[in-house]
């Protein structure tokens, strides 16, 4: 019997699927108050019992940054945006259950409560629908609680998003707060993010996604980087942008154009999906939301959007991807690596597996890396991508119509 899947998360399908992911992060939470509580969580959360730690896991973000801003991740898989959006558990995920960073939010300007509950939904079968709606503490609370892991070194990227009375970006109009809106939250949180994603593809945030258009987001990069500037320095910043099929293959040449023009650092890719006919598979049609987590139309199309930019940027070995979508084991994980991602990121198989999920993970690639004699990180990067072509192949995005 696995403790996890056989009982906390059979308890877990009895409970309202917020309550019990609030509950899971209260307790890390609370592990990292505690003396002592990190050692308790490691030992219990991990297959191991304790957070394994090689070198050739290990990865540096923002390579087209100056050095001291760069990003040096113990291991490639990161805790994505959403799950901890105030910032109060990014120690005990780094610390003592094994990930290589955490992303954190988003984080809004003022506090926003979202959208009406309940607004988060798990299926048994490892997909969620969530339309949480950007509730956030606000960037003053947020800075609140980063502030206890000061001096403390930990990877922490900040997802920025933007408070709902910003937008309508109606009519081509791009409402004049947006860019500073952005801006804001970065000039806030700076000192605190090793990282910072600029989040254009909340499908529950209307006409967020809007913000994916070239148009405006130049004007969004140009202030998020303006004020990076002033506060000294650009550090690794990113697009995240939605998945296929919400958003059309031009759309993302779009968006990877916009990232090059800006010398931002890469992409995200990619957020939940808003598409109809995955919704209605798990019960979901018409309802608000986007679908994340283990099915696997979901995960190849984010796999196979990957290869596709990878292919697109292909002679610039500094453009970075974080690959998300539907990753829950190593072979989900490796998928996005050989398609062409630097870094992966996973929300959803959290739930569905356990806080253990990441450390399980990093322990499958460190023994198909032994299996494999390979010995140093440079020889693992010549991994990254050896299935682009393979994966792009698959790429089923469509032009606009
Ligand atoms: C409950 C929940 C909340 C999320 N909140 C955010 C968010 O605030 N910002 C964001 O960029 N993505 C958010 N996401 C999307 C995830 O970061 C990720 O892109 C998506 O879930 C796909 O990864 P997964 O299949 O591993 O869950 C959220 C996802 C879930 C399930």
């Amino acid at each position: 019997m696995e403790f996890y899947r056989d009982i906390v998360s059979t308890l877990l399908n009895g409970v309202d699927s917020e309550k019990g992911h609030a509950a899971a992060r209260n307790a890390l939470h609370l592990a990292e108050l505690i003396p002592g509580g990190l050692k308790v969580v490691e030992v219990l959360g991990t297959p191991s019992h304790r957070r394994l730690n090689d070198p050739r896991l290990a990865v540096t973000l923002g390579k087209n940054v100056e050095p001291h801003l760069q990003v040096k991740l113990d291991n490639r898989m990161i805790l994505g945006a959403g799950w901890d959006k105030g910032g109060i558990s990014a120690e005990a995920w780094i610390k003592a259950l094994g990930a290589g960073g955490v992303e954190i939010g988003a984080v809004l300007a003022r506090p926003q409560i979202g959208n009406d509950k309940p607004r988060q939904f798990y299926n048994p079968r490892g997909v969620a629908l969530n339309r949480l709606g950007f509730n956030s503490p606000g960037m003053w609370e947020v800075v609140g609680n980063l502030t206890r892991y000061d001096g403390k070194g930990l990877p922490i990227g900040i997802n920025v998003g933007i408070n709902n009375d910003i937008l309508p970006a109606h009519n081509d109009i791009l409402p004049a707060q947006a860019p500073q809106a952005f801006a804001e939250v970065v000039n806030c949180l700076y000192a605190f993010g090793s990282w910072f994603t600029i989040n254009v593809s909340s499908p529950n945030t209307p006409d967020l996604r809007t913000l994916q258009d070239p148009k405006f987001l130049r004007d969004i990069d140009q202030a998020v980087l303006d004020t990076m500037r002033q506060r000294g320095g650009i550090k690794p910043t990113y697009h995240k942008m939605a998945p296929v099929p919400d958003l059309s293959k031009d759309a993302i040449e779009e968006i990877v154009k916009v990232t090059r023009e800006n010398n931002l650092s890469g992409v995200v890719v990619a957020n939940s999906t808003s598409n109809e006919s995955t919704k209605r598979l798990f019960g979901w049609e018409g309802q608000l939301g986007g679908v994340s987590g283990s099915y696997h139309q979901y995960r190849l199309d984010t796999t196979t959007q990957i290869a596709f930019i990878r292919h697109l940027v292909k002679g610039d070995p500094d453009f970075e991807i974080h690959g998300v979508g539907g990753i829950n084991d190593f072979s989900s994980a490796q998928e996005k690596f050989q398609a062409g991602a630097d870094v992966l990121q996973l929300v959803t198989a959290v739930r569905q597996k356990g806080p253990g999920v990441i450390a399980e993970i990093n322990e499958s690639w460190v023994r198909w890396m032994d299996g494999r004699r390979i010995k140093t990180a440079e020889e693992l990067e010549d991994d990254k991508g050896s299935k682009t072509d393979y994966f792009r192949q698959m790429f089923t995005g469509l032009n606009k119509t």
